[in-house]
């Protein structure tokens, strides 16, 4: 059996964080608000009521941050780019300051030896285009691509790949289907608009990578669908949970066109939302790199509720997370084998851009942080990726999720994925175990690759 150190030469190691859950100084340097701000602020939506307006206070405490990566021998980092600093109200003049920051930001990582890989979008649009419709409305793909252009003009001399959108599924299920996740929308199917205008929004910024000459991926979360039995029932209610869940965000990419939704009564325009020539916006000449989040395999059987063609079936008998979510490394060989089946030569290079799990871990007296639990679930991970590669798949990198214990959206600061503790209360950061195990491992695979 292969495992990780068997992963070829060249594969890049990172580790994964975005912009409201570390950095904090919301109301500092000429930054709008975000539809985050707003929704944190909103009784009951937040577990303890937590916001992001300290977070990790990564915008104050970037260069230890930095210095902690290099601690790690990363070769990338993946953080994200909020949009409310470069455009507060998301359309017109660009905020100098906040463009400066992620300036400085960039040079102090390339002179620590790490590529970094920017996303535009991790889910903190400007509140302003919330005011008018938000993904629900087509125009914000187009402001989106108008960001986008300010920001490589700026950066993309330094920078050479970029991630457009962080899991446009789960904003779209989260924030406008389910409403538990900013800007709060419980539209349940009538959300579909906002998965469109978000694919659009992709579209449209990827030419503007493009005309630069730089490199253009997309961060999907995606899961192996099985079915809860073999019964025609529960195979027919996982089909079409995996057409929802995944093909719906990689067939326009990958294949120009959307998957078959009609088993949800959604026809091929998407609730009205598609418009002539749009699937080849999407699709454009290609992705230079499918960006995966994995985290758990979904089981899916005949649905109870009559709203909707499928219900989620527990996982049993696997570890679970602090989270609740079921440890099923062997899922992640199987999303990928299972992605060179369905897309074959239309498959990009896979980078997978976030893979982790939260731990309740608190310093022990000494001061220690031990988490063997996440270094299980990494390693375990890092195999299942090294046996997909080994059956041909062709993946260049691996960013852990996360560097950094962080603000957890909706479950506030209750769980923990960082490699590095941070206690909120004194912002102090502690590098966990699985710090040292992950930079271990990145210099032995090094090693390992030269000689
Ligand atoms: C993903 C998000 C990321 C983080 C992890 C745990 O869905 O992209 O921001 O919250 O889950």
């Amino acid at each position: 059996m292969p495992n990780r150190l068997d992963l070829p030469a060249g594969f890049r190691w990172g580790a994964s964080t975005a912009a409201y859950q570390i950095e904090g100084a919301v109301e500092e340097g000429g930054r709008g608000p975000s539809v985050w701000d707003v929704f944190a602020a909103r009784p009951g939506a937040v577990r303890d009521g937590h916001t992001g307006a300290v977070a990790c206070d990564h915008y104050h405490r970037w260069p230890e941050d930095v210095a902690l990566m290099r601690g790690l021998g990363l070769d990338g980092y993946r953080f994200s780019i909020a949009w409310p600093r470069i455009q507060p109200t998301g359309a017109g003049p660009v905020n100098p300051e906040g463009l400066a920051f992620y300036d400085r930001l960039v040079d102090a990582l390339l002179t620590a030896g790490i590529t970094p890989l920017p996303t535009l979008f991790h889910w903190d649009l400007p509140q302003a285009l919330e005011e008018t419709g938000g993904w629900l409305d087509r125009d914000t793909a187009y402001r989106f691509a108008e960001y986008t252009s300010e920001v490589v003009d700026r950066l993309g001399d330094r920078v050479p790949a970029w991630i457009t959108l962080n899991e446009p599924f789960v904003h779209m299920v989260y924030g406008y289907a389910l409403g538990i996740h900013a800007p709060g929308h419980a539209l349940m199917l009538d959300a579909l608009p906002a998965a469109h205008h978000q694919l659009l929004g992709h579209g449209l910024a990827a030419a503007v990578l493009r005309e630069h000459g730089r490199e253009v991926l997309i961060a999907n979360n995606l899961t192996p669908v099985r079915p809860a039995s073999d019964d025609p029932a529960d195979v027919a209610a996982a089909e079409a949970y995996d057409a929802l869940h995944n093909r719906l965000f990689t067939d326009p990419l990958l294949l120009g066109r959307y998957p078959d939704l009609s088993a949800f009564g959604i026809g091929e325009d998407l609730g009205g939302a598609v418009r002539d020539g749009d699937l080849e916006l999407i699709a454009g000449p290609g992705l230079d790199g499918l960006g995966v989040n994995y985290y758990n395999p979904t089981r899916i059987a005949a649905p109870t509720d009559p709203g909707l063609p499928f219900a989620e079936a527990p996982i049993e008998g696997v570890p679970r997370t602090a989270f609740g979510w079921p440890v099923v490394p062997d899922g992640l060989r199987e999303l990928l084998t299972g992605l060179r089946s369905r897309y074959g030569a239309a498959l990009p290079p896979i980078t997978i851009t976030e893979n982790g799990c939260s731990v309740a871990d608190e310093p022990a007296s000494d001061g220690t942080v031990l988490d063997p639990d996440r270094i299980a679930y990494l390693a375990g991970h890092l195999d299942a990726l090294a046996a997909a590669v080994a059956e041909a798949v062709d993946v260049r990198g691996y960013y852990t999720w996360s560097l950094l214990d962080n603000y957890e959206w909706a479950e506030g600061f209750g769980q923990r994925f960082g490699l590095v503790h941070v206690d909120f209360e004194t912002q102090v950061r502690t590098p966990k175990a699985s710090y040292a195990w992950y930079r271990d491992l990145i210099a032995a695979h090094r090693e390992r690759s030269v000689s």
